[in-house]
């Protein structure tokens, strides 16, 4: 994969970066939901979503490429990511929103129990198919095995590496094994809307899907507090 020029942030590639299952929570706007909701999360990568929900009998899938891999190999993977991350939002911190977390410190100590506690979850978690190696745009589940898909950090905010129509088509795929769709941020790495948001509102709702952009409780990207739900349209008698 190429560099890019971002305006914020310059990552040479999708890099293997974790969120905790809180922030989940609040990302994709998930409180007050049944526990019997079944959940896959795309590109889910060293994200403690999976081992945090397990932890509370919630039942999750996650898929990443990076699952091919060894634990340890994953590992030396986040260190490398992590430290370049972080270097460049302690140069940029005018972008993001200090108030989930107060400081890049701060910052920096979560993501690395976010990430540990993924570690720690990983090869148990294998063991019992919770953790599966599959790539967007193609899962490799029957239609209609999940409740709901998420897909967070990788959708929209890559929208230089990725076309409109692998975004198309990796929602349509998400759409199949899953009821219902969330995807967060709808920015990209540039710190504005993905140019592909309203193309994929417009290709969605043509054909047989609803489509609400949703207001979340939670800003780290300075206006990235939105989330896209996509849900099958209810057919009327
Ligand atoms: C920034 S991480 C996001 C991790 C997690 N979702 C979170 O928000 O904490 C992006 C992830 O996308 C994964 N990825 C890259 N290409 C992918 C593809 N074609 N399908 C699914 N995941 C992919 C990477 O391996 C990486 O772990």
């Amino acid at each position: 994969m190429e560099t890019s020029e971002y305006s914020s942030i310059i990552l040479d590639e999708v890099i293997p970066l974790g969120r905790n299952g809180k922030d989940y929570l609040h990302m994709f706007n998930l409180f007050g939901l049944d526990d019997k909701v079944s959940y896959i999360d795309c590109a889910s990568g060293p994200s403690s979503f999976n081992a945090y929900m397990s932890s509370k009998d919630i039942q999750v899938v996650s898929i990443d490429p990076i699952y091919e891999k060894q634990r340890e190999e994953i590992q030396r993977n986040i260190k490398i990511s992590f430290d370049s991350l972080i270097d460049q939002i302690k140069q940029k911190q005018h972008l993001f929103k200090w108030d989930i977390y107060r400081s890049v410190e701060h910052l920096s100590e979560i993501r690395r129990k976010a990430m540990d506690d993924f570690l720690s979850d990983y090869e148990n978690g294998k063991d019992e198919g919770r953790y599966v190696a599959g790539s967007l745009p193609h899962l490799n589940f029957a239609n209609h095995s999940f409740d709901i898909a998420l897909c967070s950090h990788f959708l929209f905010l890559y929208s230089d590496y990725y076309s409109l129509d692998f975004h198309i088509k990796s929602i349509m795929e998400m759409m199949r094994v899953a009821k219902e769709c969330r995807i967060f941020p709808l920015y990209g790495l540039s710190g504005k809307e993905s140019p592909y948001l309203r193309d994929v509102v417009k290709i969605l709702r043509k054909e047989k899907y609803q489509t609400h952009i949703c207001n979340v409780p939670y800003e780290f990207q300075k206006g990235a507090n939105q989330c896209l739900i996509i849900r099958k349209k209810v057919k009327s008698i």
